[in-house]
């Protein structure tokens, strides 16, 4: 649990400072565990539920856990007709997980998102931030094997 503290104790003072210190938390586990929750209620002294209710506000953080590589596919408009769906389907059968899901080895997770900003070239997925544009299902292999 001091574990936590340790990462949310510098924004104690900061305003807003429980969303950074989520932040700085998903940033290391990739999730945010009731544990981290709980010692975040105390830092910032408010109520257990509360903390509970920014945690679960944002969809940007998880209270499930996730793996160490989040690969984000963009479901917006200019990817979905660009042929999103081939590449979920791409991953879907070299990971064998569905969308919101991690992989038994704790390594991937499936998300969905919103424009992600690099609709030069669609389809865009992301992995924990870095994206890739104009993906073809061919390459989604190739992209993985970066991860192994
Ligand atoms: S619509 Fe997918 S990155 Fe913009």
């Amino acid at each position: 649990m001091a574990e936590f503290k340790e990462i949310i104790m510098p924004f104690k003072n900061t305003p807003g400072g429980i969303i950074q210190a989520f932040h700085a938390v998903q940033k290391k586990i990739n999730y945010l565990p009731e544990n981290a929750i709980i010692d975040a209620a105390e830092v910032f002294g408010i109520p257990v539920k509360e903390a509970y209710g920014v945690a679960t506000f944002y969809s940007y953080f998880s209270i499930k856990p996730r793996g160490k590589y989040i690969i984000r596919i963009c479901e917006s408009a200019p990817c979905h007709v660009a042929g999103a769906a081939e590449i979920i389907a791409s991953l879907e059968r070299e990971l064998g997980i569905k969308i919101g899901e991690t992989t038994g080895d704790g390594k991937f997770t499936m998300e969905l998102t919103e424009c992600v900003g690099q609709c030069q070239a669609t389809p865009v997925i992301t992995i924990n931030g870095k994206p890739y544009a104009g993906v073809t299902p061919q390459q989604v292999a190739e992209i993985l094997a970066e991860y192994e």
